[in-house]
């Protein structure tokens, strides 16, 4: 997992940034959502995706992700519009702290599917082990 830094143009009509796919984001996008109107205090991911990488920006306000590989926490506070967190697969992800009117911009490598999910940390921690994923 990284922090990659997005091009920013400062200009005094307004800053602009952008992401393109391979030459920021490592992986070709499958997909993109995001995730917004977050009440004070909740949480939101808290599983592990077999297959799927992702790419986390925080487009509007600020949010921790923290990223676990079954023997470490590692928490990444994204605060900029062009800060991007990749996160490869095999990682127990959640995302905690979302400041009022923040919004998670992510993209993915793979189309939705549920198959991909590891929902319990135990089972999260079998498959690390027996080098699943
Ligand atoms: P989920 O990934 O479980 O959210 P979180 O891990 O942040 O709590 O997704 C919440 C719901 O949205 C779930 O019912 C499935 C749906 N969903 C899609 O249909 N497509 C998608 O690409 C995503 C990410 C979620």
């Amino acid at each position: 997992m990284k922090i990659v830094n997005l091009p920013k143009f400062e200009d005094e009509r307004g800053n602009l940034s952008f992401v393109e796919q391979i030459t920021h984001i490592p992986f070709e996008i499958s997909r993109t959502y995001w995730i917004y109107d977050v009440p004070g205090g909740e949480e939101r991911g808290g599983h592990a995706f077999r297959k799927n990488e992702e790419f986390v920006v925080a487009l509007s306000g600020a949010f921790d992700v923290v990223v676990d590989d079954g023997k470490q926490k590692k928490t990444f506070t994204l605060n900029r519009s062009y800060y991007g967190l990749y996160i490869p697969c095999g990682l127990w992800r959640s995302m905690n702290n979302f400041s009022t009117n923040s919004l998670a911009l992510e993209f993915g490598s793979i189309p939705y599917t549920r198959a991909d999910y590891i929902e319990d940390y135990d089972g999260f921690l079998k498959e690390k082990s027996n080098g699943k994923i």
